[in-house]
């Protein structure tokens, strides 16, 4: 059976990706590739073998890669390192005979440099290029936002503080839980009958909403007077500034609150779920085990 080797398997994405896998093939198909071996074993323990391997070191990926037929790539996370890092990954994945490269870009609208999001909007964009003009064949995904993102947008302090200050206006969210998109990459890598190859596929989830609902959700789940606050940018990033949040922190959260505003993500479908052959989790059910587990 042929080999598949997930990328980023200690974070998030990539480890709940593997943990999809391992519901649905034998570990000996599985194969990861990590900066530090130590952090993945309890991959190690499932069976599941490890590369160590870093997006910077060419050498690393080529090895890692031999043998592999299918690669999925997690974006890296050194937004001003990784158009390069992509590129070595495709680079080595060419030179290792990998046959199909699964990667994670972004759902978007607009692809020009007055993008809201444009520092990370470039960096998938020249991958996708870089991709496509590999030789390899290609899935290309789409990632909405994941709802996994609201706790973080909505602050740690959310239930004593009660409000959600964001410069988000009433622009609406399509998001989609990660293990969600997680199952869903699963279920492309194993997928044999070629019909995810060369498509570029908008993963989103199945209702887009606002801040102000998202907001409603949370009151009814905890039963407390959430709130949801929508200031101008320039209100926002002095208020943040003032309680010492990093710069790079305050721009990214600004930008990708400016880009719900104008409805960069709000493009709803279906896709997620005829892959996944079911409902994708919702946002109520997704909230409600966050925030009644606090
Ligand atoms: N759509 C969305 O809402 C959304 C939200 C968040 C992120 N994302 C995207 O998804 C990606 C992954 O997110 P995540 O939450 O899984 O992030 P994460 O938990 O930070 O995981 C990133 C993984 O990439 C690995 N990595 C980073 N730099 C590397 C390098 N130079 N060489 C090899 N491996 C490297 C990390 O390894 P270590 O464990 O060694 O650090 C880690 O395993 C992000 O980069 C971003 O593009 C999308």
């Amino acid at each position: 059976m042929s080999k598949i080797l997930v990328t980023g398997a200690t974070g998030h994405l990539g480890k709940a990706i593997v943990e999809a896998l391992l519901k649905k093939t034998s570990s000996t198909r599985i194969h990861v590739l990590v900066r530090d071996a130590a952090k993945a074993a309890d991959l190690i323990a499932k069976g599941v073998t490890v590369h160590e391997g870093n997006y910077d070191d060419h050498a690393s990926l080529v090895n890692a890669f031999k043998g592999i037929n299918k690669v999925y790539m997690v974006s890296g996370n050194e937004l001003h390192k990784r158009i390069q890092q992509h590129y070595n990954v495709v680079d080595a994945a060419v030179e290792a005979g990998v046959k199909h490269l699964v990667y994670t870009s972004f759902q978007r609208k607009n692809e020009t440099e007055t993008s809201p999001i444009q520092l990370v909007a470039e960096t998938h964009l020249k991958t996708e290029e870089k991709i496509k003009s590999s030789g390899l064949i290609y899935t290309i995904l789409e990632h909405g936002i994941y709802a996994d993102m609201i706790p973080i947008f909505a602050g740690a302090h959310l239930l004593e503080n009660h409000t959600i200050y964001l410069p988000a206006g009433n622009g609406k969210t399509a998001y989609a839980v990660r293990n969600d998109q997680a199952e869903a990459g699963a279920i492309i890598l194993l997928d044999e009958s070629g019909k995810y190859d060369n498509e570029s596929i908008e993963l989103a989830g199945p209702e887009a909403v606002s801040w102000g609902q998202v907001a409603d959700i949370i009151k009814d789940i905890t039963g407390k007077p959430i709130v949801y606050v929508a200031p101008p940018v320039d209100e926002f990033n002095a208020a943040l500034r003032a309680a010492h949040v990093p710069d790079e922190v305050i721009g990214l959260m600004a930008a990708f609150s400016k880009a719900a505003d104008v409805g960069e993500f709000d493009n709803v479908n279906n896709v997620m779920e005829v892959i996944l052959g079911r409902k994708c989790i919702t946002l109520a059910a997704y909230l409600q085990q966050v925030y009644t587990s606090k």
